[in-house]
């Protein structure tokens, strides 16, 4: 069991923040899985403090998604204070901070990730963040700005701040930001954090591409959690899997292809609810590239995925490859559950 505030995790293994990927849909497949945690991508700060912006579907949480934590990303405590108090108005039940993203554009605005550089702005966005809002309020860092820059000092510098304010969890990337995903995720510096900080609870990140890794990196580094992030990219069975190993179960049986055909259809019908058929068809094709990594004849369903252009050519190549049409789906089971 796993405690982040006031919300138990009842597996310490959950769904990581991966912006342009964990909208509803993706969500709803991984806690059907059995993920007791998920996240949206990242956002930004302003969007939230615009009433009607945050109104917008795409951006509540489902009505059957709890818990569901909001990943916000600015520069600004008092900008980040209400946008959390406005993510949590909707109903999320969790806020993390986003102090870990790599992306340029974000550094040269001075979010994200350039918080390595600025322990002190850090610490004070996480405590304006904290009074705005009565949910936990969550970290997700990286180990440093850039290595031997000398910003592991402030990594440690906002750990031992966060901690000192009683921060929920820190959620920490073992790379550099300036490492982006290149290389291995350094998970020395995730166990050292625990060791340093035995009543923060600290969730680890990085290279978790399948069950038995997550369980390993759990079992190996005495820290609270693990977040699975790419490798539950078309792979919400990652859930299920790693569930059955903590839980010392029997492992589930490989999804056959007509499971992982049913389980592709209603992931894009789900989005298609929710995006216009000339955005989902080319939105699906990410997740599609990973879904036929199970399939033995991977390289020709892929061309075949990508080649389809319309929302019939999609299910026409389900229908080949995997042997299940959109007639085998229910309405209910692409039911996305929002608030009116
Ligand atoms: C496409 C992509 C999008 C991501 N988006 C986010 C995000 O919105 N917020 C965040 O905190 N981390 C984000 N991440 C980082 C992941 O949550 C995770 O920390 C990182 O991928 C390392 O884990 P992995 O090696 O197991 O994938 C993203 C990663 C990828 C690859």
């Amino acid at each position: 069991m796993l405690k982040i505030g006031n919300i138990t995790l009842d597996i310490p293994f959950f769904q990581a923040p991966l912006s342009g990927y964990t909208d509803h849909a993706m969500r709803k497949l991984a806690r059907e899985m059995g993920c007791p945690l998920t996240f949206t991508g990242v956002l930004l700060d302003k969007i939230a403090v615009h009433p009607k912006a945050v109104k917008k579907l795409k951006f509540q949480p489902g009505l059957d998604e709890h818990p569901v934590g909001a990943q916000i990303l600015g520069a600004d405590s008092d900008t980040m204070a209400r946008a959390a108090a406005g993510f949590e108005n909707i109903g999320y039940d969790l806020i993390d901070l986003n102090f870990a993203c790599p992306v340029p554009k974000v550094l040269r605005r001075r979010r994200g990730g350039f918080m390595l550089n600025e322990p002190r702005v850090a610490i004070e966005i996480f405590r304006k963040v904290r009074e705005a809002v009565k949910c936990p309020v969550t970290v997700k860092i990286r180990i440093c700005f850039g290595k031997n820059d000398g910003t592991v000092d402030n990594f440690w510098q906002i750990c031992e701040g966060l901690s000192n304010e009683g921060v929920d969890a820190i959620t920490i990337h073992g790379r550099a930001v300036k490492e982006m995903y290149r290389g291995k995720a350094d998970w020395e510096i995730v166990k050292q954090a625990k060791k340093n900080f035995p009543k923060t609870v600290i969730i680890g990140s990085g290279d978790i591409l399948d069950a038995e890794s997550a369980i390993d990196r759990y079992e190996s580094n005495g820290i609270d959690g693990v977040v699975i992030a790419r490798g539950a990219i078309g792979n919400p069975w990652i859930f299920s899997e790693v569930r059955a190993l903590f839980e010392k179960k029997k492992m589930p049986t490989k999804p056959t292809l007509q499971e992982q055909g049913l389980v592709m259809l209603r992931h894009f019908e789900m989005l298609a609810k929710m995006k216009t058929q000339s955005k989902t068809v080319p939105y699906f094709r990410k997740f599609s590239a990973k879904y036929c990594k199970r399939h033995p004849e991977r390289k020709k369903v892929l061309m075949a995925l990508l080649g389809a252009k319309t929302r019939r050519g999609f299910h026409d190549v389900i229908k080949q490859w995997y042997g299940v049409g959109i007639d085998q789906i229910t309405e209910e089971s692409i039911v996305i559950n929002l608030p009116d």
